[in-house]
């Protein structure tokens, strides 16, 4: 069984969902949809606020890596 920080957002709804919503931490189904990517990419993300809220945005280049890594950890999650 896999452990560590993508496991425990792996398929995990995020708290912010509203009735209506059903946004994943790191969604399985599509992986570059994450809730957690949306957080930092959008200005105006779906609920709450941008990420970080304090503190500068994440650059491009920490954008892109999160990216690989949720994407890659969808992958590897899925074959649990
Ligand atoms: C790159 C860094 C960060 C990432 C990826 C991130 C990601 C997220 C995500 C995914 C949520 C929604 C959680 C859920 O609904 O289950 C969230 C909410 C929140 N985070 Fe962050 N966060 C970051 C940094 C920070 C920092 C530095 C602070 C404060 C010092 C902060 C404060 C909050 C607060 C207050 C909320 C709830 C309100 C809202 O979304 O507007 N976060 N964050």
């Amino acid at each position: 069984m896999t452990i560590g920080v993508a496991a425990r957002l792996f398929d995990v709804r995020a708290v912010q969902n509203t009735p209506s919503t059903n946004y994943k931490l790191i969604d399985p189904q599509t992986p570059s949809s994450s809730y957690i990517l949306l957080k930092v990419k959008m200005i105006m993300p779906p609920l709450g606020a941008q990420m970080p809220s304090t503190g500068p945005k994440l650059s491009p280049q920490e954008e892109q890596c999160l990216l690989d890594w949720v994407v890659a950890e969808a992958t590897n999650c899925g074959e649990l």
